[in-house]
């Protein structure tokens, strides 16, 4: 895998004047109110965008039904999404780890099919057009990076196009990482300059473009990872309100709405690349002499109460560790990962953890330890076909909970694992169904509005 082309993109530190100029109020903005001859072509436009997401709406509901019928008929073969699997998986298996495969496979394919974004030019690096790609915040950058790197209206993988007329959503592509890195003031906890600087780059695309006021925000996304892309984000109340937000920080106890926002899933890249030892070929649960697994530090209340409950207990069977990345006796974490049957991914002082995907990458069934967090891909995965999930009030018993789970099942929750590991998977360029088409994927989602119910 080759390292992210971070380095393609020139880092200016030049920041705020290339976000608060060119103002200038640009007139016709109600155009699509106030028939003119200009502004009836952009109606059309507008009528032939929607006309396209009606299309692919019914496309979807069709086969949604057409395989609930099938499933219900109980003539298995639950889905026409089989031949993206290997030929060995199971439809059953399928089924449980889809909440529809076959509503999937559609969407999926509609989207290739169809979807459009148009990404603002305005604004310059580091905080526009770039992020971090590496540690804990890298899915934003290569995020940021790959819809940038993507040709515009390429037939093939032409996800991006340069005509926003034909645009079914806007990025704004903005790296929250970044703004603390060059804007915020070390230990201020002051955040006013974030939000600052999002409102300013909404209000220079609102300005000179008729998008953002069309639809107060609603067709617009905006991603972060950081831990305060969700307080930055309020910097503007419409995008607050109507935006489409692909955050880490899916707290929904924090303003995170799962109908309106996208979670998406936080990985840590030490150097930028996904490390070999998570990438080689992992074990069955019977070949995992270790029940559970947790290593990290005592951040937040979540951490704290694992730690005090678990800590050196069972050093052999059920591992918790307080240890940090970089600490001096080196722990092989990955090992003990792949080690185990279950991976422990408590939050830390957000709800989010990159040890969800570290688990997933080693088939290492996730224990999510989370109060309030909404999971990635939740439309169209579920999570109950390959992880755990335990509220935080359960801790004292979490090792009951585990060891109660009978072997059979722990295989099976290991299976589904190991069927969701494509979608977790950060490639250079992007591959089908990785990461970043997953994000778009429920960005698409959000703007057809849909929900895909379980078959
Ligand atoms: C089941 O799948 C096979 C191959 O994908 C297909 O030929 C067959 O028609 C399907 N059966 C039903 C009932 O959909
Ligand atoms: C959009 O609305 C804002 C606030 O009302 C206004 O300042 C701006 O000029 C409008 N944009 C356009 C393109 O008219
Ligand atoms: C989620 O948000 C609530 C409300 O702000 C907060 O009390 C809680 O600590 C958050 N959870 C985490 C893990 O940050």
């Amino acid at each position: 895998m080759a390292p992210p082309e971070c380095s393609l993109l020139i880092l200016t530190v030049v920041l705020s004047t290339a976000l608060v100029v060119g103002s200038s109020v640009v007139s016709g903005s109600r155009a699509l109110v106030t028939p003119t001859a200009s502004s009836s072509a952009k109606s059309s436009q507008l009528m032939s965008v929607e006309h396209e997401l009606d299309a692919a709406r019914a496309a979807i509901r069709r086969a949604a039904r057409r395989h609930g019928d099938l499933a219900r008929r109980g003539k298995g073969n639950a889905s026409t999404a089989s031949d993206w699997f290997d030929p060995g998986v199971e439809d059953a298996l399928l089924a449980s780890v889809y909440r529809n495969p076959a509503a999937f496979h559609r969407s999926y394919t509609e989207m290739e099919k169809r979807f459009k974004v148009y990404v603002y030019e305005e604004g310059e690096p580091p905080i526009v057009h770039a992020g971090p790609c590496k540690n804990i915040y890298t899915i934003e950058g290569r995020f940021i990076e790959q819809l940038e790197l993507t040709v515009p209206d390429a037939v093939i993988g032409g996800v991006r196009t340069s005509d926003p007329a034909k645009a079914h959503a806007f990025f704004l592509p903005f790296s929250v990482t970044k703004m603390v890195q060059f804007a915020y003031v070390p230990n201020t906890y002051d955040k006013t300059p974030l939000r600052e600087i999002v409102a300013d780059y909404v209000r220079v695309v609102a300005s000179r473009h008729p998008f953002w006021n069309r639809s107060a925000g609603a067709d617009h996304f905006m991603l972060s990872c950081h831990d305060w892309g969700p307080e930055a984000s309020r910097g503007h109340p419409e995008l607050y309100a109507n935006g489409i937000r692909a955050l880490c920080n899916a707290n929904t106890s924090e303003g995170f709405r799962p109908g309106k926002d996208v979670s998406i899933p936080e990985i840590n890249l030490y150097d930028g690349d996904t490390p070999a030892q998570l990438l080689a070929p992992a074990g069955p649960a019977a070949s995992r002499p270790v029940l559970a697994f947790f290593a990290g530090r005592r951040h937040g209340p979540v951490r704290d109460l694992l730690l005090r409950h678990w800590k050196g207990r069972d050093p052999e069977v059920f591992p918790v560790l307080e240890h940090g990345h970089g600490d001096d006796d080196e722990l092989d974490y990955y090992a003990f990962m792949r080690r185990s049957r279950f991976c422990l991914c408590p939050s830390g002082f957000e709800v989010a953890s990159p040890r969800v995907v570290e688990a997933v990458l080693a088939e290492c069934v996730p224990v999510v330890v989370a109060d309030g967090y909404a999971l990635p891909f939740a439309d169209v995965l579920r999570w109950e076909a390959f992880s755990v999930a335990v509220p935080v009030a359960e801790i004292p018993r979490l090792r009951e909970v585990l060891e109660r789970i009978p072997a059979p099942e722990v295989e099976r929750l290991r299976m589904g694992v190991r069927l969701v590991k494509r979608h977790f998977m950060l490639h250079q360029p992007p591959e089908r169904m990785d990461m970043f088409h997953m994000i778009l994927h429920s960005v698409w989602l959000r703007r057809l509005n849909l929900r895909i119910m379980d078959h």
